[in-house]
């Protein structure tokens, strides 16, 4: 999507490294306003070349006195003021305001840390239908504070300790508030920021999904030219089928998706998937059985790391030969790749300054399949790459994605690899993850509860224990079932069934599904384990 083309004004949020920045994104986004964040400490150009209407500077775990603390371009506050550009500095955004426009910040004598009452001092758009003497709760994270305003600002509030805690300059169009409103712990915060852009910066909303989908379609329209093909790999994901529905919506069957059951999928995911890909969205799609395949170069493999390798490699090789023959078909060769790469996976692999994180590609990289092959040349078209995953949701929801398809939990890209502990080939331990995985999720769907659960799953352990059934001892395997709350996946805390659903989910596992005589249950958060067992 161009940003230019957005019907709304831009606010431009510059990221000095706190973890509330992109929540900042979101609540402006929930205003109809189109919101960007890129690093505060990038060239001006890169801010100048977006045209905002709003630049905010966001938190961040530095002083602005330590060596290597970051600070936005020289010439900003220049370019802000003489384009009329509203600025809103937040937290460590604002004592770096309050410094480089000559003021003083020093180390407070009271550090405010959590919730907070502050006093509005004098009447300012900011705080919209306050007055003077009006208290709100919100939520400081602070150690320095600004001691000396520079010259042109005022104080507009005061924390309860007498702390600065918002500060405007309203003929530079300067602002800044020193707790944090985008937090849910500031009940008021989205008040202030709705007041800040509607109020005082006069900003225009209309930010759509229905909007950006049109846009969207457009530059896919003039990026693709008419004679070109465009290839998708589709997981039967979210992400992947959004972006593929929207790309076939711009360029009709010159698109061309391939789904894999490379043997490690669900119980009849693949027929589940394909019949939600003809019947319900008319995407043609080229299913690819290459279960043998996989399985045979996994056999006797026992590592993690390994198995993720050998099933990226593999995904290579067949999405390579997916290409070729497309070549050989069509007399020409693709000339784009659809991905359903999402901003936070921008976002991550762009980590903000001092923050201490490095180009985290290689964390990703196991989510994207295994990466592309060098020599196949294909331009990306990633048209999701500028929304959170419930944008997608959203817009998945106008291009008509089923509703249970765009709710669906995650899952893997290695597929049952990484829940399989040890030999997937083994005996018939893919088999029985399927069944179990199958009867736990079923369950979990007729109590009501899959909405309310981020993620559910059943792992088969490579471990036998001595069970009595029907008068008769056994020695079978042990399963376990992981369920978990969660709202990236980056931490996760295990969810609470009620006893008896757990009661009757065992017997079913073990009445149904032979070879299991225990079913054990993960009571654990991540950290400190991870979400899959692998
Ligand atoms: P962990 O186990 O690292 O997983 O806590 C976090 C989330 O990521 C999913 N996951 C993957 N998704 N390809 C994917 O598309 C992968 O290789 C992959 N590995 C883990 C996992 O299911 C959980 O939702």
């Amino acid at each position: 999507m161009d940003p230019q083309a957005v019907k709304s004004d831009l606010v431009l949020i510059l990221d000095f490294g706190s973890q509330y920045t992109h929540l900042i994104t979101r609540r402006i986004r929930a205003l109809s306003v189109f919101s960007l964040c890129i690093s505060g400490t990038c060239p001006l150009s890169s801010i100048t070349s977006l045209n905002p209407k709003v630049v905010i500077l966001s938190g961040g775990p530095h002083s602005v006195h330590s060596n290597d603390s970051p600070s936005f371009a020289d010439g900003f506050v220049d370019w802000a003021q003489s384009n009329g550009v509203f600025v809103l500095g937040i937290c460590y955004g604002l004592q770096l305001l309050v410094q480089r426009l000559g003021g003083e910040v020093r180390v407070g004598e009271k550090q405010e840390y959590g919730r907070m009452d502050i006093a509005v001092e004098k009447n300012c758009g900011i705080f919209g239908g306050k007055k003077v003497g009006d208290k709100l709760v919100v939520w400081m994270s602070h150690g320095d504070e600004a001691a000396r305003l520079p010259d042109g600002f005022e104080v507009v509030a005061r924390s309860q300790q007498g702390a600065v805690a918002a500060v405007e300059d309203r003929d530079r169009k300067f602002y800044g508030l020193q707790y944090h409103p985008e937090v849910t712990h500031s009940p008021e915060g989205m008040e202030t920021l709705r007041y800040f852009l509607f109020d005082v910066c006069g900003v225009n909303a209309g930010w759509k999904m229905e909007d950006v989908m049109d846009e969207e379609i457009e530059v896919i329209n003039n990026t693709v030219a008419p004679d070109d093909h465009v290839i998708c790999a589709l997981s039967g994901g979210v992400d992947s089928t959004v972006a593929a529905t929207l790309v076939h919506k711009a360029i009709g069957d010159r698109l061309h998706c391939v789904f894999v059951d490379n043997g490690l999928l669900r119980y009849k995911e693949r027929e589940r998937v394909m019949e939600t890909f003809e019947r319900d969205l008319h995407l043609p799609v080229t299913c690819v059985d290459a279960s043998e395949q996989f399985l045979s170069k996994l056999k006797g493999v026992v590592d993690p790391e390994m198995k993720r390798k050998i099933i990226g490699k593999e995904f290579i090789c067949i999405f390579d030969a997916f290409a070729h023959e497309l070549e050989q078909k069509l007399g020409k060769k693709p000339a784009f790749l659809v991905q359903g790469t999402l901003y936070p996976d921008v976002i991550e692999s762009c980590p903000p300054p001092g923050s201490g994180r490095t180009h985290s590609h290689t964390i990703k990289s196991h989510h994207n399949v295994g990466g592309l092959p060098k020599d196949m040349k294909l331009k990306l078209i990633e048209p999701l790459k500028l929304f959170f995953k419930d944008e997608v949701r959203q817009l998945g929801r106008i291009l008509k994605v089923p509703e249970p398809f765009l709710k669906r939990h995650p899952f893997p890209g290695p597929g049952l690899a990484v829940r399989v502990l040890g030999d997937v080939t083994e005996g018939n331990a893919l088999d029985i993850v399927r069944q179990v995985d199958e009867i736990f999720i079923q369950s979990i769907k007729d109590a009501g509860i899959y909405d309310s659960i981020w993620q559910a799953f059943a792992v088969f352990l490579p471990v036998k224990s001595v069970g009595v059934q029907g008068d008769q001892r056994t020695h079978s395997y042990v399963v376990t079932l992981r369920a978990v709350t969660s709202q990236d996946g980056m931490t996760a805390d295990w969810y609470c069934f009620e006893n008896s659903f757990l009661k009757e989910v065992s017997q079913k596992i073990c009445n149904n599904v032979r070879g299991v005589n225990r079913v054990t249950l993960d009571i654990t958060s991540k950290p400190p384990s991870t979400i899959e067992w692998e």
